[in-house]
């Protein structure tokens, strides 16, 4: 396929078109329940970027409008949900409320075996304490921040096998998740296959701009795992939203249900995992399996852990809202939304001639500050300027993927990302096409100011995981000039 796939027209889903011809995403819900936004004005954002170490973690909610940091956790939750949250049976072992959500699992992914886990990480902890040991090689689509730690931490090592193309930012490929089999063969002969103790694919690919892989393609991948006797894991945090790209995008399921489709994809893996706070808009996470050696395998590390065997660390409440939570994600019009809002401003950006990461995918519209902001030097964080310098100038929190997501080698220089990206995510069902405008809008004025923009050298840095509390300065005073260019052409508009 080498059309941009996601026309309406071209779509079996039942998408309303507009008379204008316009992509508007329309929303399936109502708003029932509002939170109070704060925007401060731009002279408090730049005494906040400069408290926060110009790391957007470190920002407080008060000081941020909208909080594009990440979907993790921030979904908005359902009435079902809610109204799930009240049944909670509170029991430390054997509550109904687990069972419930063991069936929806069993329902939803087709997994029978269910180990618990308090949120995607803890999953990742338990998989690879259980498979990875030193000298091991874990070849994967690509590496998520967690997972890589993790795998690291254990002493193994981890080989991206995505297809040359799938690191363009500007591609019309519709499945820049795919793993290249030629190299996923390879990589198990050269290593070894008794030194390679999983495969690992993850769905909506987080780091390289939430790309999906092909249903075609993970069958071939999970028939070379087969045939050399090794585990399949997918990580299922962002399965919903690949699922619908699939159905939009590869002909095979044009006609097939999500449901149907995330079924299949679950199918083809041994061990399936997620992060609860991504794919269900509640919180947690787990392990799944139909095969009981690995179940029993794994099953001692969750009370050590987590939490006794049926609350893995979740709360009740948390367990019923997943279970709902996780039949929703079937719904094409709950699961469609993230990505019919990034698409939006995907093209909306287009159109101004700003550089973001084609096609538009999951879990967040990226900028891509390399070449945003090509002054800058990579070692001088792009991604992490641009992500400050937009906090600055808008109040809306985006996140770094790029150099300061990455870490240091041996000799204590950074290992310089593929791709310098600025993440803005659109939690499902949380903003309105207003609030998109607005981010357009500040995107733009900032495009028209972009040699203002310089860099960031770390203060404080911490070992694992950096770009969490690291704390960095801007290199020059760069953003008081942004900011008087802020002042200068909006007035006192905050
Ligand atoms: N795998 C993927 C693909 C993820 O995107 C995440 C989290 C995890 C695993 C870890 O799950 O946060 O529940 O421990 N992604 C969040 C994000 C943090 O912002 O992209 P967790």
């Amino acid at each position: 396929m080498s059309q941009f796939p996601d026309s309406p027209k071209q779509s079996a889903s039942p998408a309303v078109r507009f008379f204008s011809g316009e992509n508007i995403p329309l929303e399936m819900h109502k708003v029932r329940v509002v939170q109070k936004l704060n925007l401060p004005p731009v002279e408090e954002r730049l005494a906040a970027i400069r408290r926060a170490g110009f790391n957007t973690f470190l920002l407080t909610t008060r000081e941020v409008y909208l909080d594009m940091l990440t979907d993790s956790g921030t979904n908005a939750m359902s009435d079902m949900q809610m109204g799930a949250m009240m049944q909670a049976d509170d029991a430390y072992a054997g509550s109904q409320s687990f069972e419930r959500m063991r069936l929806a699992i069993e329902e939803v992914f087709g997994k029978r075996f269910v180990l618990p886990a308090h949120q995607g990480r803890a999953a990742e902890n338990i998989i690879c304490r259980t498979y990875v040991k030193p000298g091991d090689l874990l070849p994967m689509n690509y590496h998520f921040t967690t997972t890589l730690a993790h795998i690291e931490l254990n002493g193994g090592k981890i080989a991206e096998l995505l297809h040359d193309e799938a690191l363009q930012i500007s591609s019309s490929n519709p499945f820049k998740g795919n793993m290249d089999i030629a190299k996923l063969r390879h990589a198990i002969t050269t290593h070894g296959v008794q030194n390679v103790p999983l495969i690992r694919m993850e769905a909506s690919t987080n780091l390289i701009g939430g790309q999906p892989f092909s249903l075609a393609n993970l069958r071939e991948v999970a028939a070379v795992a087969k045939e050399h006797n090794i585990p399949l894991v997918l990580d299922a945090s962002l399965i919903g939203e690949n699922a619908w790209f699939i159905k939009q995008r590869e002909p095979e399921f044009q006609q097939a249900s999500v449901a149907d489709i995330l079924r299949e994809m679950c199918a083809q893996a041994d061990i399936v995992y997620f992060s609860s706070r991504k794919v269900s808009s509640s919180r947690g996470g787990a392990i799944c399996t139909n095969w009981p050696e690995i179940f029993e395998k794994m099953k001692a590390l969750i009370p050590l852990f987590e939490g006794f065997l049926t609350y893995g660390g979740m709360s009740m409440r948390e367990i019923e809202a997943m279970a709902v939570g996780l039949r929703e994600t079937t719904d094409e019009t709950v699961i469609n939304q993230s990505p019919m809002f990034i698409r939006y401003l995907v093209e909306r950006l287009q159109a101004h001639g700003i550089p973001v990461v084609t096609p538009a995918g999951g879990l967040g519209c990226h900028v891509d500050a390399m070449s945003f902001l090509p002054h800058i030097p990579q070692k001088e964080y792009p991604a992490g300027a641009l992500a400050a310098a937009f906090y600055l100038i808008s109040g809306v929190r985006g996140m770094e993927r790029g150099t300061i997501s990455s870490t240091r080698d041996q000799h204590g220089h950074d290992i310089l990302a593929d791709v310098e990206l600025l993440r803005l995510a659109f939690p499902r069902r949380v903003f309105t096409l207003s609030q998109t405008k607005y981010v357009e809008d500040r995107l733009h004025w900032l495009h028209t100011q972009r040699q203002l923009i310089g860099g960031l050298r770390f203060v404080e840095e911490p070992p694992v995981l950096r770009f969490f509390m690291g704390r960095l300065e801007a290199v020059s005073d760069w953003p008081e000039k942004l900011m008087q260019a802020f002042r200068r052409d909006f007035g006192d508009s905050l």
